[in-house]
């Protein structure tokens, strides 16, 4: 018992108390969230190693042309793929990426001596690689040879990827057929330098790596997120001396983390399937350790720790390659991924991305070929189900689990993770360990009304159930009918190793009723700008001139600006933009001395002056008040100038507050003519928390909902002295809607936004 407290213990998100065998607890906070949980942490690794490129990717066709496969492709974009690491793995401190540009007859054939020793004929390369990513809509992920290449030809690459302009690599590129350059960004310094790629000590490798990334220089429209070689496993000493030496100049460490069943990925009893679970269940405790040492050179958590290469490993199927890494996936599989992903969601605040070794035919793939065949494994299908957490909401949660035992040890039985997606969606991941008990897990979903729940699961009857090209659906997921709710409780039942996927609708909010019943909220669809931040279209440049989506300044703001904002920066691989107050935009009205307020016009969405509209930001990661200083704002606008404004979302009035009261923020202002008329406060959002805020105008009426909370301007004198309906914007044709951040005393203020919308509706 001993040993399962202190596993109990270790593991983050779960309480140490274990309950009744058969009885799990879980509580979970669907209001809050601070989190992202990055939907890079699902990505994908192609490796020219076994059959993953060659017959996995890549295929010649009947008439002997090389195509890539269409229904590899079909399948991977059915589980939203984020991003593909590529070309290694051990292989890319051998790839000469010269090899595998130009004419296909005319590359030169090479042997993979690391993998199999077999012929490389290059035909798959650069090109070939960025046109699989544009067809399954993924973001590149290249890894740089450092191990044999040197920095000329790794910043040759960059150059022949990315330089917009003429230049040698640019100009090759276009000879090869490719006049636009493709803007990647996701670039690794080396693989595995401590081992496979050079066998380095880390501080060798982190002079090294300081010289590589110097010589990657940003372009227009691409500048590089360093991602360097990180620790295998539990080498602490790689992680603290690498992030010392080197940490200014990283934004990913890779880390490493397979386990290795050293046995067959078919034939194996529960001892094996226990010490795989008991496996991944520890990935927790060395990822926190690593995280922590992270923290001392990095507190911000700027860079991001990417599990660049995980999975189980076992033997290779018999018969098969052994440099081809070929082998089964079963339900144990599926269980290890399940509680792997797990813990990268509940680690959001730092695992950003993550990459399972390997997408097909080789270690825990999604997808297995044979010929023209394919087939998908019950790791795929674990994927499939945890799509829902992509870039949604991190949800804090408690779980008490209770022991899965053997032998005398003891796990966690169950398994969890928790989001709220952009349409309030709870959504939660759960894996029972157990092979042969069933779990009761009882559910208190605070904070949220939950208007109805569905599910899917994965399961079999046997811990080694797999797909073959004969039975190719013998595990797969189906409707999970196990989830009864009963007020606030959700009573779950999870069947023995079993992976579940449960949805749970939030019940309208007041506002949202409103709409449905057709009286005032812009019920009918209209003409909408949504702003992701992915892409860098929009006139209003940020510090590097990149256009921010956004094209207009209220009026009155941002008099003497620099062509590009030094105050904003545009993050297209997080998809935020970041607004810096200094003392950029300056709108002169009384207490505003410096406000950043960008937006769009709604003209641009057709509007004339009637029409319903709505306008929509969210905010993440609300700083403390260290930097966010009374009386800072941050929020969304409708206005046609900075004296002729409504505004909306968070004003730091803690202070404020009497002794005792958490009063933290007043949601709603009104200014007309340098008058400041400050709505009713309320409590909530918090520091680090996530914060949407929508300004809508229906039928007339005029309503703002931060978090989902209707704040609207009503005139009641309620005590908190509620302003009226800013009327004063009616009738105006000249309406700007955007997002403002407003420093009231000279300090810097970062404030991050990911995502934006406007909304425009037009008149029957
Ligand atoms: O995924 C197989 C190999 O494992 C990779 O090439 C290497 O990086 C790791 O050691």
């Amino acid at each position: 018992m001993k040993s399962i407290a202190i596993v109990l213990l270790l593991v983050g998100g779960h309480a140490a108390s274990a309950i009744a065998q058969g009885q799990a607890r879980l509580v979970v906070r669907a209001d809050q969230g601070r989190y992202t949980i990055s939907r890079h942490i699902y990505g994908q690794f192609a490796e020219h190693l076994g059959r993953d490129i060659y017959d996995g990717f890549w295929r010649k066709d009947a008439s002997g042309q090389w195509r890539l496969r269409d229904d590899v492709i079909e399948a991977l974009r059915r589980i939203k793929v984020p991003n593909v690491r590529w070309p290694g793995g051990c292989f890319a401190d051998y790839y000469h990426w010269r090899d595998g540009i130009g004419a296909r007859e005319a590359r030169p054939t090479i042997v993979n001596t690391v993998w199999g020793g077999v012929t490389e004929d290059n035909s798959f390369g650069t090109h070939e690689y960025l046109e699989l990513m544009d067809r399954l809509g993924a973001e590149p992920f290249i890894v740089g040879n450092v191990g044999s290449g040197s920095v000329q030809e790794m910043a040759q690459w960059w150059e022949y990827v990315n330089f917009p302009g003429k230049s040698p690599m640019a100009d090759l590129r276009r000879a090869n057929g490719r006049e636009q350059p493709w803007n990647v960004r996701l670039w690794g310094v080396g693989n595995e330098s401590w081992g496979c790629g050079g066998n380095m000590r880390p501080d060798y490798y982190a002079s090294l790596y300081r010289q590589y990334v110097t010589f990657l220089r940003p372009y227009d429209g691409a500048a590089p997120f360093r991602i360097a070689t990180g620790p295998i496993a539990d080498n602490y000493d790689w992680t603290d001396v690498v992030m010392r030496e080197a940490g200014r100049f990283i934004d990913g460490l890779d880390w490493h983390h397979y386990i290795w069943s050293h046995g067959s990925a078919t034939e194996f009893g529960e001892r094996e399937w226990f010490a795989a679970l008991q496996g991944a269940v520890r990935t927790e405790s060395i990822l926190v350790k690593h995280a922590e040492i992270m923290d001392r050179s990095d507190p911000e958590k700027r860079v991001w720790l990417i599990v660049g290469e995980w999975g189980m490993w076992h033997n290779v199927e018999p018969g098969t390659n052994p440099g081809f890494l070929y082998q089964q996936n079963t339900l144990r599989d599926a269980l290890v991924a399940a509680v792997s992903l797990n813990i990268f969601a509940r680690h959001a605040d730092r695992v950003r991305m993550a990459n399972i070794a390997q997408a097909v035919n080789v270690l825990q793939a999604m997808i297995l070929t044979r010929g023209d065949q394919m087939i998908l494994t019950p790791t795929y299908h674990v994927f499939d189900l945890y799509s829902v957490h992509q870039d949604a909401t991190l949800l804090p949660m408690t779980l008490d689990a209770g022991p899965y035992e053997f032998e005398g040890q003891g796990i966690p039985a169950v398994s969890a993770a928790a989001s709220r997606d952009k349409q309030g969606r709870v959504h939660l991941t759960l894996a029972n360990l157990d092979p042969n008990r069933p779990r009761t897990v009882s559910t208190d979903v605070q904070g949220m009304e939950v208007a109805g729940v569905s599910g899917r699961i994965l399961t079999a009857g046997t811990m080694n159930a797999h797909n073959t090209f004969e039975q190719p659906n013998a595990v797969t997921t189906a409707p999970f009918t196990g989830a009864k709710l009963s007020g606030r409780t959700l009573t779950i039942d999870l069947p023995p190793k079993s992976v579940i996927m449960l949805e749970l609708s939030p019940k309208p909010t007041l506002a949202e009723a409103r709409t449905r019943g057709g009286s005032t909220a812009p019920a009918r669809p209209g003409k909408e700008l949504r702003l992701d931040f992915r892409s860098s279209a929009g006139t209003i440049k940020d510090s590097s001139g990149r256009g921010t989506g956004f094209t207009t300044r209220l009026p009155g703001a941002g008099g003497n600006l620099r062509p590009n904002d030094v105050n904003l920066h545009l993050d297209t691989v997080r998809a935020r933009l970041t607004l810096t107050t200094t003392t950029a935009d300056v709108n002169r009205q009384v207490n505003m001395p410096d406000l950043e307020a960008i937006g769009v016009k709604l003209a641009s969405l057709g509007f004339t002056g009637s029409e319903d509209f709505s306008v929509s930001a969210r905010f993440i990661e609300i700083p403390d008040n260290s930097v966010l200083d009374l009386p800072d704002q941050l929020g969304v606008f409708v206005g046609t100038s900075t004296t002729s404004l409504v505004r909306a979302g968070f004003i730091n009035l803690e202070r404020y507050a009497p002794p005792g009261e958490k009063r933290f923020n007043k949601g709603f202002a009104v200014n007309t003519n340098g008058r400041d008329d400050s709505g009713p406060n309320f409590s909530g959002p918090d520091v680090g928390d996530t914060m949407t805020v929508e300004i809508s105008r229906t039928a007339g009426i005029w309503r703002v909902l931060v978090n989902g909370a209707d704040r609207s301007p009503n005139g009641r004198q309620d005590g908190n002295g509620a302003p009226a309906p800013p009327a004063f914007l009616d009738g105006h044709s000249d309406l700007v809607v955007g997002v403002f951040a407003l420093d009231t005393n000279g300090k810097h203020k970062t404030l991050v936004l990911d995502e934006f919308a406007a909304r425009v509706v037009p008149k029957r």
